[in-house]
């Protein structure tokens, strides 16, 4: 999906995908993370952050939308300053940085220093050669960081074709696209209830979520 299909998504409010409390698997199984810096690409305007905050996490985002980002600090009360930094928009409040333009193209100053990455609804979000490319930055990214833990959250569906986003993102295409980098453990399955029961398109689908806990080698 290209940058106007999201901005579009942002500007009219269409975020089907934004939870308004933190996610259920983030809580179970980040609780046991270092405090430290995570990184979280494609971040929106999560409260997913405000949690890892209050864990006593820094949090570093990339987020494509400038309306996402100046909604996050906005809805959470949070004071910023913004600066601009070569293509991107930094939104920096305590704690939390948000670099507001394109995950492809992020700057090594985005990176520096994070010690955890979380992913919700960013892998997925990509159609597969999209995925190739971001898994790539990840690996890249972190190859001198072993041990650095991942939260990953995707979702899987039967679907010949593609249906996203979400894309149905299988254990073995996680398996293919990190396991040279990641030790991968599942460690959630559940049924999407929102997906399955209330979005449209899936009408007659089961969607099937799933979460992995990584770790760099
Ligand atoms: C499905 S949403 C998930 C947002 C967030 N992770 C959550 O759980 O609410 C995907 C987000 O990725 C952003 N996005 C898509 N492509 C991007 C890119 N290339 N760089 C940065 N952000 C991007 C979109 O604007 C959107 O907010």
């Amino acid at each position: 999906m290209e940058a106007p299909y999201w901005k579009q998504k942002w500007e009219s409010g269409d975020i089907g995908f934004h939870l308004d409390r933190p996610h259920p698997q983030l809580v179970r199984h980040f609780s046991d993370v270092e405090p430290g810096v995570v990184m979280v690409p494609l971040c929106g305007k999560s409260n997913d952050l405000i949690w890892l905050i209050h864990q006593g996490h820094r949090v570093v985002g990339i987020e494509l939308s400038r309306v996402a980002c100046e909604s996050f600090f906005a809805e959470n009360s949070i004071a910023y300053n913004i600066r601009e930094e070569g293509a991107f928009t930094v939104f920096e409040g305590e704690r939390v940085t948000i670099w507001c333009g394109d995950f492809f193209s992020a700057p090594d100053a985005a990176w520096t220093g994070c010690t955890a990455l979380y992913d919700r609804a960013a892998m997925i979000a990509l159609p597969e050669d999209m995925r190739r490319s971001y898994t790539t930055e990840v690996i890249q990214r972190w190859r001198a960081s072993p041990g650095a833990p991942m939260l990953l959250i995707a979702v899987e569906y039967p679907a010949p074709e593609p249906m996203g986003p979400p894309f149905s993102v299988t254990e073995s295409e996680i398996a293919n696209l990190y396991g040279q980098a990641f030790e991968i453990r599942q460690v959630n399955r559940a049924r999407d209830p929102i997906l399955s029961d209330r979005a449209p398109k899936f009408s007659g689908i089961e969607v099937i979520e799933k979460a992995y806990r990584l770790k760099k080698i």
